[in-house]
């Protein structure tokens, strides 16, 4: 769980914002344990001392999102088979989406995204109105087969998400539904939803 962005466009750590009486970490950290061995959670350098019972792990992130999950990565045991990444910033608990992601994975994919059909009319900045049809919008939780995540995290490689990295390395990304509630916390209006939504 990726926990170690400063939040600039929300205007503070949206991470340790409660919601519905928890903290948005504690949410994603909740919904990780129930489908995983073990949960990294990856925190502000300066918060990396911080108790956190719900965690197995606690690390401090880097300067970027790729940098972040690399620490997280190099704190997962060298037995896991797969690793799942999931941002902190997407607190509503979807089991139906970890589930599709984890059977995906134990049929053999490499890595899995969930994807959303896209709402808006998409136009090239400068260009025409594309044909929305043709894209997806790409969410966490992100599942992995522990080899290819390692190999697509091997240098200081820069992305959005992980995805993009382990097709750098040649791996066939798999698609499964995603959520429309499974929302990204980016500004504070997206907490009110996501109150409505967790509650
Ligand atoms: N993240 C991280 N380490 C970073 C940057 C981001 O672990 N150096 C995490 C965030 O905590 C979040 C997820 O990656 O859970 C997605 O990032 P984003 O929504 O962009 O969060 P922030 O980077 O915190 O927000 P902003 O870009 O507005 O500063
Ligand atoms: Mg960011």
């Amino acid at each position: 769980v990726v926990a170690a962005g400063s939040g600039e466009r929300f205007g503070d750590r949206k991470q340790y914002q409660r919601i519905g009486g928890r903290r948005m970490i504690d949410w994603s950290l909740a919904t990780a344990s129930d489908f995983s061995a073990g949960v990294v959670l990856v925190v502000p350098a300066d918060r990396a001392t911080d108790d956190e019972s719900n965690a197995d792990a606690v690390v401090a992130g880097g300067s970027s999102r790729s940098a972040s999950v690399r620490a997280g990565l190099d704190a997962v045991p060298a037995q896991a088979t797969h690793v799942v990444v999931h941002d902190a910033a997407r607190p509503v608990p979807h089991p139906d989406v970890w589930r599709a992601v984890m059977d995906a994975l134990g049929a053999g994919a490499e890595a899995v995204v969930p994807v959303v059909p896209v709402t808006d009319t998409l136009r090239e900045v400068d260009g025409t109105t594309v044909d929305r049809s043709r894209f997806v919008a790409v969410q966490t939780p992100q599942g992995f087969r522990a080899d290819v995540l390692r190999k697509a995290h091997a240098a200081d490689v820069e992305a959005t998400d992980d995805a993009a990295l382990a097709e750098a390395v040649g791996a066939t990304v798999t698609c499964v539904p995603g959520s429309a509630s499974n929302i990204k916390i980016t500004t504070p209006a997206d907490l009110i939803l996501a109150e409505a939504l967790c509650r």
